[in-house]
């Protein structure tokens, strides 16, 4: 089906201007002045911005953790995404040491095909580095498009791995043109100060924040950066939260390492205090790292202003209160870490950023799509509104106001961490390969319509039907 999307105002991560784009076969594949075709579809977005889709680095949908299974699956996680603009999630896939990477990559697809409504594709985690991990990497590369492996340096016992096994990823990374994501806290230390706070029977929430202090996490990222140089090698760290971490990210991106960072909406907006609500409610507030004190907010975004971090993930890996955040009552240890924020990530990045003069437009759409779509092997076919590429399109009221509210929500979690924060601007529509997934704010689109997205190496194009255009 043939649809022009008319007098919006286009914005991508260089340009900002006014022009129709004609979709087909789910294809951008013209964009001009007073298009006009008797057969296609025509769809006002005058007064509106028309965004290339969000692309969410960074969510745990459907996983075990902590004794339960995150509660928004690729049906309600991705329906919640469209919502808020986003047509892309990049989904952790977890593997088990001394088991083929290859079942895990499948009960992934297991998990996802069926239900996703927007296009996909996994991140693989790698917790040890030995001779049959390695046999197995070219077939992860090659036939899955697999192209970011990640590894975690905390969650003792459970996910972590240790340095050997950090370096030799990097290596491998190096020589197989991959990206390495990391988990930076010291989960060793952290392991240390939890053990000793239960004993002293400090159990609330607020503990969770206390035992993960900002050094652990600057130590990390410093770390890993260091090895990063050494082995020659590029890594992007997920989730910074404090003035530590973008501190480590700057030094080595200024001896020119290939050191990237990607922060979230609750540490650009929430703060440490909110672990000590009343009546356990704190335990909605649990993220590893944790929510810092409230001047690391303005470290964050100014580092986002300026390049030092370059992305916005949702970490988008939700519980509900009751029923599973409880678990931890009497033991903050055992609340399961995470929240529901797929839906409101290019909202609150918008509303707060944009529209407190933090960031340009064009800034906002190169944090929220290009410079993700860049980064993991997905532009020019995502992340950008150009000639060729997939037609995920976000037409979007800049002047919409709306509370944020778990009523409102599409998130299937029984809470929302941003309950009663107010923003301005919110999609109207969203098209995903050129079909309505939102229409008029409500959901139009099908379970398992979404696709698998095999990924270029890092650095490298994602080459789509337009790849005559790209010089070698
Ligand atoms: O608290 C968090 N971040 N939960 C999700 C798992 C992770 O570490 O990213
Ligand atoms: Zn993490
Ligand atoms: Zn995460
Ligand atoms: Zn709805």
């Amino acid at each position: 089906m043939k649809r022009i999307i008319k007098n919006g105002i286009i914005v991508t991560a260089a340009d900002t201007y006014k022009a129709d784009i004609l979709v087909e076969n789910e294809k951008i594949v013209l964009i001009g002045q007073d298009l006009s075709d008797p057969t296609a579809e025509v769809i006002d977005a005058e007064g509106n911005y028309v965004f290339p889709g969000g692309i969410d680095p960074h969510t745990h949908l459907e996983m075990p953790f902590g004794g339960t299974v995150s509660k928004d699956d690729f049906d309600t996680g991705t329906i919640a995404a469209a919502h808020g603009g986003t047509t892309t999630v990049i989904d952790f896939c977890l593997t088990k040491q001394g088991e083929p990477l290859q079942n895990s990559i499948d009960q992934w697809h297991a998990k996802s095909r069926d239900k996703s409504v927007i296009d996909y594709s996994f991140h693989l985690m790698i917790s040890e580095m030995n001779d049959s991990v390695l046999e197995q990497l070219p077939t992860v590369i090659e036939d899955e498009g697999i192209t970011s492996f990640k590894v975690f340096m905390a969650y003792k016992n459970v996910f972590q791995a240790d340095d050997e096994t950090l370096f030799r990823t990097l290596e491998e990374a190096k020589r197989l043109g991959v990206l390495v994501m990391v988990h930076a806290e010291n989960g060793d230390v952290i392991d240390h100060l939890v053990k000793k706070a239960l004993k002293a029977g400090n159990t609330d929430p607020i503990y969770h924040a206390l035992t993960r202090p900002p050094e652990a996490e600057g130590e990390a990222t410093g770390r890993a950066a260091q090895l990063t140089g050494l082995a020659d090698s590029q890594l992007y760290v997920v989730h910074v939260s404090c003035e530590e971490a973008v501190t480590k990210i700057s030094e080595a991106r200024s001896k020119g390492y290939q050191v990237m960072g990607e922060t979230c909406p609750q540490y650009l907006v929430l703060d440490q205090s909110y672990l000590e609500k009343p009546n356990f409610e704190g335990a909605k507030y649990v993220w590893s790292p944790p929510l810092r004190e409230k001047e690391n907010q303005e470290v964050l975004w100014n580092a986002l202003k300026n390049g030092q971090l370059q992305t916005l993930g949702s970490d988008q890996c939700s519980f509900d209160f009751n029923g599973q955040k409880d678990l931890g009552k009497g033991d903050f240890t055992k609340i399961p870490n995470g929240g529901p924020i797929i839906e409101d990530r290019i909202s609150i990045l918008f509303s707060e950023g944009v529209k407190k003069g933090r960031l340009t437009l064009n800034q906002f759409v190169d944090i929220t799509s290009t410079r993700v779509a860049k980064t993991f092997g997905l532009f020019p076919q995502k992340g950008t509104i150009s000639v060729g590429a997939d037609a995920d399109l976000v037409i979007f009221d800049p002047n919409i106001e709306r509370t944020i509210s778990v009523e409102t929500s599409h998130m299937a979690a029984d809470y929302n961490p941003f309950e009663g924060m107010k923003v301005t601007g919110q999609p109207v529509s969203v098209l995903s390969r050129g079909e309505f997934v939102i229409r008029d704010k409500e959901f139009v689109g099908n379970q398992g319509s979404g696709k698998y997205l095999k990924r270029a190496r890092f650095g490298e194009l994602k080459q789509s039907s337009q790849e005559e255009l790209y010089l070698k």
